[in-house]
């Protein structure tokens, strides 16, 4: 059974691969730039790109499985090649957005649009819906680690961070049992945290002092623009103020799927300290 696993630069793409590997899985490694991924022994590297059609029937070709990232531009096309060669069960990593009820928001729809894809698709499809990731907190890692000061607008703003390590044992099990095909698993950390809290167990991790400084949400936006195009920062900035000083509600997939709790932020924020250092 060969299981391709898309996006493999990704952070839980590349953990999704390398727990394959140590289960003694026979994987392919997919990249848009597969010459930029690492190699990795007892994987073959294939080019992958969703929006290039040309590239998915090699890729696929002899594929039993697909661990998938969720892009909507050429979806129908990849629905199309994989139920062409044969796939069986594509483990979605999609967004606890899609269950959010708002389908107006762009990340929302960008998830329901390959959920439904992919439910039309006739192949058996398992929806890993996580929630914020602790790996969010990586665009902080510049600042942090230029005057361990940070600019945030909504410090109280409350998400249930997830690690990504989670979410790959999670997608790993959803491949390899077939008890979950057409499951959803609604996943986040064990904990709803405000963003000051999760920068303090970051400078708990790095032993040293992080000051938050609170800056507006005009300052702010400016600042995402940087990283991000105007339509996901604007989503970014409403979730944030919809959550300002309000803790969200935890899921517990991670526990019902692995048999244990899901890693808190502090051991994610101890295992990335050297990002912040
Ligand atoms: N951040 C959050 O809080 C959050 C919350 C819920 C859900 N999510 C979901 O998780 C995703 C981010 O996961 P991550 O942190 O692992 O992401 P990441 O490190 O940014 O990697 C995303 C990977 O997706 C692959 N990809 C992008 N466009 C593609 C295309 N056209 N064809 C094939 N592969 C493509 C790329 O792999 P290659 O470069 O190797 O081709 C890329 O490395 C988001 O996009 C979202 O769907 C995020």
């Amino acid at each position: 059974m060969t299981i391709l696993v898309t996006g493999v630069r990704g952070q839980v793409g590349s953990a999704v691969l390398r727990a394959l590997i140590d289960a003694g899985q026979e994987v392919r490694a997919a990249s848009r730039r597969p010459g930029d991924a690492a190699p990795v022994e007892g994987a073959r590297t294939v080019r992958f790109d969703q929006s290039d059609p040309q590239t998915l029937p090699d890729a696929l070709a002899g594929v039993h499985k697909v661990f998938l990232y969720a892009e909507p531009e050429g979806i129908e096309e990849f629905t199309a090649a994989a139920r062409k060669a044969g796939v069986e069960h594509v483990v979605l990593l999609s967004s606890l957005s899609a269950d959010s009820g708002h389908d107006d928001s762009p990340i929302a729809r960008a998830h329901l649009t390959v959920e439904r894809a992919l439910d039309a698709s006739g192949i058996d499809r398992t929806f890993v819906r996580p929630g914020g990731f602790s790996s969010n907190a990586l665009q902080w890692a510049g600042p942090i680690r230029a005057a361990r000061r940070l600019r945030l607008a909504y410090p109280q703003a409350h998400s249930e961070p997830i690690h990504e390590r989670d979410m790959a044992e999670v997608s790993v099990r959803a491949l390899l049992d077939d008890a979950h095909r057409g499951a959803t698993f609604s996943i986040t950390g064990p904990e709803s945290l405000s963003q000051q809290r999760q920068v303090e167990l970051i400078s708990d991790a790095l032993g040293e002092p992080v000051e938050v400084e609170r800056i507006s949400a005009q300052e702010y936006r400016a600042e995402l623009l940087n990283h991000l195009p105007a339509p996901i920062a604007d989503t970014v900035i409403s979730y944030q103020a919809g959550q300002d000083g309000t803790p969200q509600p935890t899921r517990d997939d991670v526990r019902v799927v692995l048999g244990r709790p899901a890693t808190g932020f502090a051991q994610w924020a101890a295992d990335h300290a050297a990002d912040f250092r």
